[in-house]
């Protein structure tokens, strides 16, 4: 009964269907062609500046303001969201990786599919690159 109440929590978290997302479920894996992109586009700052604004309407509440993991909802996620200021938390994750869990979620995150263009993925891509203190 408990796990099927937490289950349920996930739902409503928006986990996928195809990727029902068990608190200790391994990663789902991400195809080797995807992973294996390149960003083919150079964001110029009107692009970045409006990735910035999706960024604080649709990531911010979990991966916080400047990417540290502690939104409202992301402080209280198991496990804990990833700490992006940290330079070394995404270095062994590939460009293509990142834009393909962001286009199409992973886990408890659901994914922007569709809903945003191709370009505008690859400067989230960017932004989220950015918070890492340098
Ligand atoms: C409901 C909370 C939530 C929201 C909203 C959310 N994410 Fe995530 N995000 C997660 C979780 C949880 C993970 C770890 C998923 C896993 O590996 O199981 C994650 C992983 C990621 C990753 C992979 C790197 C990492 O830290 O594991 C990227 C990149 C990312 N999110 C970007 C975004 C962007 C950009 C947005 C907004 C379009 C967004 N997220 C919205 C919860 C969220």
């Amino acid at each position: 009964m408990k796990s099927f109440l937490l289950f349920c929590s996930l739902l409503m978290l928006g986990a996928s269907p195809q990727q029902p997302a068990a608190p200790d479920a391994a990663p789902a894996k991400i195809p080797a062609a995807d992973a294996a992109m390149v960003n083919p586009t150079k964001p110029n700052p009107l692009v970045m500046a409006h990735a910035k604004k999706m960024y604080g309407y649709d990531c911010a509440v979990c991966h916080g303001a400047n990417g540290n993991g502690k939104g409202d909802v992301g402080a209280g996620m198991t496990p804990p969201l990833k700490d992006w200021t940290d330079p070394a938390a995404l270095k062994d994750m590939t460009d293509g990786e990142l834009f393909y869990i962001i286009k199409n979620g992973r886990g408890q995150m659901t994914g922007e599919g569709d809903r945003v263009k191709t370009e505008d993925l690859w400067a989230m891509v960017v932004m989220v690159r950015g918070f890492a203190k340098k």
